[in-house]
């Protein structure tokens, strides 16, 4: 980066004409008058009853997401931005349908910065955990296993393969929705793999233990191809888009398996069943249905993290002694436990 350009970051960022620095979309309060820094995920021109145009807006950053709305430029702005434009915009945070809003001021063109002329760390959330730590409990469980064939499928694909371990351990494993940050799916593969040793325990006399958690190994490998990241936050890839994780990860692990001598076939088929099976049904992206006991498993497992993430997000971001705002994905509001302020 040329030194003219950092100037350029810092007079972007140091947002010289006000005192305060640019919020974050989680600390915007009713009746704040801001100028800050989000990204657009989506835009609509629209009419309103006495013909009038406005142009309704979706911008995000890492800690969420808000609606805005432009009653003064609507024409203007929306023939000079694009969805997944990085913009610097101007306006009043009011509170409409009991949710905040943004809504633009007079003189807000919306201005499209450069990546030079922001701060990535807006858009890229990153875990809070240990990569480092999580990555060798990751080794340590392979390097125990038992099954040489299991074993030494899993240390070419996690240790040996330095380009692969390199984007898995940066990758989201998610776009929105869970674990949707820089060494998300390291976080979630793992928590899978731990739960799934636990169930294993339990339930000895039908699962085979090293069995699935080879599969939840496994089971999101795809993902690291699946997504990438940018400066403007979390993209799918064409690849990922063509074809899915599920594919990508199956993939995989038949092109590694072949370079091993006498791989039993039935247990590649096996791995291969629990990747193509662990959404759990046709409408959740899965080819088939799980129909052994470890892809059932890694299913139910797989989809509890999810869903105890997405509960733990919101009840971070919400009151206690409060109902969370409707998730859509999740399909209701949660409860959060707690005293009321
Ligand atoms: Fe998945
Ligand atoms: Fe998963």
């Amino acid at each position: 980066m040329k030194l003219r350009d950092v100037a350029n970051i810092k007079n972007i960022e140091s947002n010289n004409d006000s005192s305060e620095s640019y919020k974050y979309i989680s600390e915007l309060q009713k009746d704040d008058e801001i100028r800050s820094i989000y990204k657009v995920t989506s835009k609509k021109l629209q009419s309103a009853k006495d013909g009038k145009k406005f142009l309704l807006l979706t911008l995000s950053d890492k800690t969420g997401t808000i609606r805005a709305v432009d009653w003064h430029n609507a024409e203007t702005n929306d023939n000079n931005v694009s969805v997944g434009d990085v913009v610097k915009v101007q306006g009043k945070v009011v509170v409409f349908e009991n949710r905040l809003q943004l809504n633009l001021s007079k003189d807000s063109i919306l201005k499209v910065l450069s990546e030079l002329e922001y701060d990535h760390e807006r858009f890229v959330e990153t875990t809070k955990r240990d990569v480092e730590k999580m990555y060798q409990e990751l080794v340590e469980i392979i390097r125990n296993m038992e099954n040489r064939f299991l074993r030494i499928l899993l240390e070419k694909i996690f240790i040996h393969d330095k380009k692969f371990v390199e984007i898995f351990l940066k990758a989201p494993a998610a776009l929105t929705v869970h674990h949707a940050y820089k060494g998300g799916l390291l976080e979630h593969t793992l928590d899978v793999v731990e739960s799934c040793s636990k169930i294993a325990q339990k339930y000895s006399e039908i699962v085979d233990s090293e069995l699935l958690i080879a599969g939840a190994l496994l089971h999101d490998i795809g993902k690291a191809y699946e997504y990438d990241i940018t400066p403007s936050g979390i993209v799918v890839t064409d690849k990922g888009e063509l074809l899915g994780h599920i594919a990508i990860g199956v993939d995989m692990v038949e092109k590694i398996a072949k370079e091993i001598k006498d791989f039993p076939q039935e247990l590649l088929v096996e791995i291969k069943h629990m990747i193509l099976s662990h959404h759990g049904e046709f409408e959740w992206g899965s080819p088939v249905l799980p129909k052994t006991p470890e892809a059932l498993v890694l299913h139910m497992l797989d989809n509890l993290d999810a869903k105890l993430s997405q509960f733990l997000k919101l009840t971070e971001k919400g009151e206690p002694g409060t109902w969370s705002e409707y998730d859509k994905k999740l399909g209701r509001r949660i409860m959060i436990r707690g005293e009321k302020k």
